[in-house]
C-alpha cells in the first residue's frame, strides 16, 4: 500500500512538473484548469497521508516553472504566490469562517475580477520604472522589462507629486479579446499557430526576445496588490487600489467593497452574468479580506495567502457534434477550415461554427466529420473546439481533407507551411469579396450597412467589382434589387458618402496589407504623414519605425509594388475619396482635446462616436489620465468615471456630448 502511494505521488510529481513547464513556460498547456486542480489535489491528499515522502521539490510546495534561460533572473520582492481556488458558495462560506475564527471578529472583503492573465510584478524607484519580471518559480522571476516597456498603460513614470521612493506592484498582463483575436487571424494567415486563448497569447507575446514583436500584440497591465512600499501601507485593499490608479497605474473596473461573505457570493452571480461586458477574459473573481491588519493576522501558507480566495466560475464548455467541416477563403487567399456544428448554447450564446484554423489544428485535435467534441467560448473569442470526445466515436466519422481546388475560383490551392493558399489573388471572387467586406468594416473606412452580405448580393449581381466600384454605385441600381427600399438605398448611399472623407490610418488599415494591422497603420500614418510617402517609402524608413520588423516592411513594399493596387488607389480617388492625415482641425469643437468615452452609448457607436471627435478636432484616448480633457459617460460607466471623477475631469454624458457637437 505504502509502495503503491510512494509511486503514486512520484507520478503526480513528474506529471505535474510537466503541466507547469508546459503552462507557464510554453504557454501550451496540454489539460483544463480542473484536470490539473484535481492532480495537484490528489497529490496533497497523498502528502498529507504520506508526509514521509512529501519532498520539498514538489509541487506543491514550488509555484510555477522554472526560470527560462533566455531571460536574465530578477528575485521578486516578495513571493509571487497563487490563490486557493473555490468553486460553490459553500467555499465561500467556509473561507469565511475560518477568516472570522482567526480574527474573532466580522470580516470585510473586498471582490476583484480574478484576470485570467499573465502575473507579473513592477518596480518603481523615485517614479522611474526599474524593472518588471513574470512570475518564474515564484521566488526567481524572469526580466521582461523592456517588454513591459512596450505596453502602453504601463506607465515609464509614475504620476502625481507624493511618489513613494520604492513600490513594487503586481499585476496581470492581459490581451484584450479583439486583439487575441486579430492577433490569431494574422497568425494564421502568416502560417503561424495560432493561440489557443488570450491568456496563452499574452504569455506567449511577453516570452519575446524581440521587443517588437511585443509591442505589436497590444497588451494591457492591470495591478491588484502592493507587494512592497515605502513609506504607510494603505490600511485597506481598497485605499491600496486607489493609490495605484492615483499613481497612474491601471485597475481592472467593477471592484466591490463587500460588508459580508453573502455579499460576495451575490456579487460574485452577478459578475459570473456580466462576464461578456468586460473587453478581456476573467475566470472567477477573488475575494480578499480588505484590512491590512486583518490580513497580517491570516497571514500566509507555503503557497497561497490565507486572507483570498479565488471564487472560480464555471467553464462554458458545452458538448456538441461536428456536422461538417468547410473551408473559407480568406481575403489574402488563405483557406481556413471551418467546423459546422449542431447548434449548441454555451453561456448563453448560440454556437454552431467553431475554427479550426488550419490543416495542423486539425490534426492535432484529431477531429472528423460527425465527432462528439467539446466546444469552449472566452468573451467574444471565436468558438473553438477544445477537446474531441473520442471515446464516443461510433466509426462512421469521415476524416476531412483539405480540397485540392479554391471553392471560389477553382484555381489549384497551394500549400505554404502549414496553410494552404488560393494564389489566385484578386481575380479570385471569394477574396475580392473578402477584400470589400474588410475594407468597408467598423475599423476601417465604416460604411455603415455594407455587410458581407451585402457585399455578396452586390459583387454576385456584377455591380462591384472592386472596393473603388463602391463609390460609382447608382441609386437606381440599387433600388433594382430585390427587397430594396428607398429607405434602405438612401441609407446606404449617405453613408458611402460618408465615408469619403477618410483618415489615412483607417484608410491603410481598409487596404487589407498582410501584416498591417490598425495598430501598424496608425503607426504608418503618424510617421508617413501621407499616402504617397508611404507608397515611395524605402526599406529603411520603415523599419525605423521601431515596432515594424522586416516582415512587415516586406508586406508593405510588396503591397504597393503591385501595379493593380496603385491603380485601385488611383479610382478610388478619382471616384471621390478624400484621404487625409490626421490633423488637428483649426478651430474645431473638440480642438486639441483628449477624449475618454466610457460605458455603452445608446444613439451611436464607439466608431461613429470617435468619427465626431476626430472631425471636430479632438482626439479619442483609452484611458483617463491628468492630461484628459473631457469623459463621455454612457451606460454602465466603471472605473474610467471613478478615475474621471477623482482628477476633477469634466464629464459629460451622452446627450451633453451631442449637444456639444452639433
Ligand atoms: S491577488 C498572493 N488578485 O490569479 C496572491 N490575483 O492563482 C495574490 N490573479 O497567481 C494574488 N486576478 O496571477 C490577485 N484580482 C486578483 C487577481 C489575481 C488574477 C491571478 C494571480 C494569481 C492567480 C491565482
Amino acid at each position: 500500500m505504502d509502495k503503491d502511494a510512494k509511486k503514486r505521488i512520484n507520478e503526480l510529481k513528474k506529471e505535474l512538473i510537466r503541466h507547469n513547464e508546459l503552462y507557464y513556460s510554453r504557454a501550451k498547456p496540454e489539460i483544463s484548469d480542473a484536470k490539473y486542480d484535481a492532480l495537484m489535489r490528489e497529490l496533497k491528499v497523498l502528502e498529507a497521508e504520506h508526509p514521509e515522502y512529501a519532498t520539498s521539490d514538489s509541487p506543491t510546495r514550488t509555484v510555477g516553472a522554472p526560470v527560462q534561460e533566455k531571460f536574465s533572473k530578477v528575485r521578486h520582492a516578495a513571493p509571487m504566490l497563487s490563490l486557493e481556488s473555490i468553486n460553490d458558495e459553500a467555499g465561500a462560506e467556509r473561507f469565511n469562517r475560518t477568516c472570522e475564527k482567526e480574527l474573532d471578529a466580522e470580516c470585510d472583503y473586498i471582490c476583484e475580477p480574478k484576470l485570467d492573465g499573465i502575473s507579473i510584478e513592477l518596480v518603481y524607484e523615485n517614479g522611474e520604472f526599474i524593472s518588471g519580471s513574470t512570475r518564474g518559480d515564484g521566488i526567481v522571476g524572469e526580466d521582461v522589462t523592456r517588454n513591459l516597456k512596450t505596453i502602453h498603460n504601463v506607465p515609464k513614470r509614475l504620476m502625481g507629486e507624493k511618489v513613494p521612493e520604492r513600490i513594487a506592484v503586481r499585476g496581470e498582463v492581459m490581451m484584450h479579446i479583439k486583439d487575441f483575436n486579430a492577433l490569431n487571424k494574422r497568425q494564421v494567415e502568416s502560417g503561424k499557430d495560432p493561440f489557443a486563448n488570450p491568456r496563452n497569447a499574452a504569455a506567449g507575446s511577453m516570452r519575446q526576445l524581440d521587443r517588437r514583436v511585443t509591442a505589436e500584440r497590444k497588451l494591457h497591465v492591470y495591478c491588484y496588490r502592493i507587494l512592497f512600499l515605502s513609506g504607510e501601507t494603505p490600511p485597506t485593499q481598497i485605499e491600496a487600489l486607489n493609490l495605484l490608479e492615483r499613481l497612474g497605474l491601471s485597475v481592472a473596473p467593477k471592484v466591490k467593497h463587500c460588508r459580508d461573505i453573502a455579499e460576495a457570493i451575490k456579487y460574485h452571480h452577478t459578475f459570473e452574468d456580466e462576464r461578456d461586458e468586460l473587453d478581456y477574459e476573467i475566470d472567477g473573481i477573488v475575494i480578499k479580506a480588505n484590512k491590512t491588519t486583518d490580513q497580517k493576522k491570516l497571514g500566509m501558507r507555503t503557497n497561497n495567502p490565507r486572507w483570498a480566495v479565488a471564487y472560480k466560475f464555471e467553464a462554458r464548455k458545452e458538448v456538441t457534434r461536428v456536422e461538417d467541416i468547410v473551408v473559407q477563403v480568406g481575403r489574402t487567399g488563405v483557406i481556413t477550415p471551418l467546423a459546422l456544428l449542431v447548434p449548441v448554447e454555451v453561456g448563453g450564446v448560440t454556437v454552431s461554427r467553431a475554427t479550426l484554423h488550419n490543416m495542423d489544428q486539425i490534426k492535432k485535435l484529431g477531429v472528423k466529420v460527425g465527432d462528439y467534441v467539446k466546444v469552449q467560448r472566452a468573451g467574444d473569442v471565436i468558438p473553438y473546439i477544445s477537446e474531441v470526445l473520442e471515446h464516443k466515436r461510433t466509426g462512421s466519422e469521415k476524416t476531412f481533407h483539405m480540397p485540392v481546388k479554391c471553392p471560389g475560383c477553382g484555381t489549384s490551392l497551394e500549400k505554404e507551411d502549414v496553410f494552404v493558399r488560393c494564389p489566385a489573388g484578386l481575380s479570385c471572387p471569394a477574396q475580392i469579396k473578402e477584400a470589400i467586406t474588410h475594407y468597408a468594416s467598423k475599423g476601417a473606412v465604416d460604411i455603415d450597412g455594407f455587410s458581407e452580405k451585402t457585399v455578396a448580393l452586390l459583387f454576385d449581381g456584377g455591380m462591384i467589382k472592386s472596393i473603388a466600384d463602391i463609390y460609382a454605385l447608382e441609386r437606381e441600381d440599387l433600388l433594382a434589387l430585390p427587397g430594396w427600399k428607398e429607405k434602405k438605398t438612401d441609407n446606404l448611399l449617405a453613408a458611402i458618402e460618408r465615408s469619403k472623407d477618410v483618415t489615412l490610418e483607417r484608410f491603410l488599415f481598409g487596404l487589407a496589407i498582410k501584416n498591417v494591422g490598425k495598430y501598424i497603420a496608425t503607426l504608418l500614418a503618424k510617421k508617413f504623414k501621407s499616402l504617397k510617402n508611404i507608397i515611395s517609402a524605402e526599406e529603411e524608413e520603415l523599419l525605423a519605425i521601431k515596432e515594424i520588423g522586416p516582415e512587415i516592411a516586406d508586406s508593405i513594399i510588396d503591397f504597393f509594388g503591385v501595379q493593380q493596387n496603385i491603380d485601385q488607389i488611383e479610382r478610388l480617388k478619382a471616384n471621390g475619396l478624400n484621404i487625409q492625415a490626421k490633423k488637428t482641425i483649426v478651430g474645431g469643437k473638440l480642438a486639441a482635446k483628449k477624449i475618454v468615452l466610457t460605458g455603452s452609448l445608446r444613439s451611436l457607436s464607439r466608431s461613429q462616436a470617435k468619427k465626431i471627435i476626430e472631425s471636430e478636432g479632438g482626439e479619442v484616448a483609452s484611458s483617463v489620465s491628468a492630461k484628459t480633457d473631457l469623459v463621455v459617460v454612457g451606460e454602465k460607466a466603471g472605473s474610467k468615471l471613478e478615475k474621471a471623477k477623482k482628477l476633477g475631469i469634466e464629464i459629460l454624458t451622452e446627450e451633453e456630448f451631442k449637444n456639444l457637437v452639433e
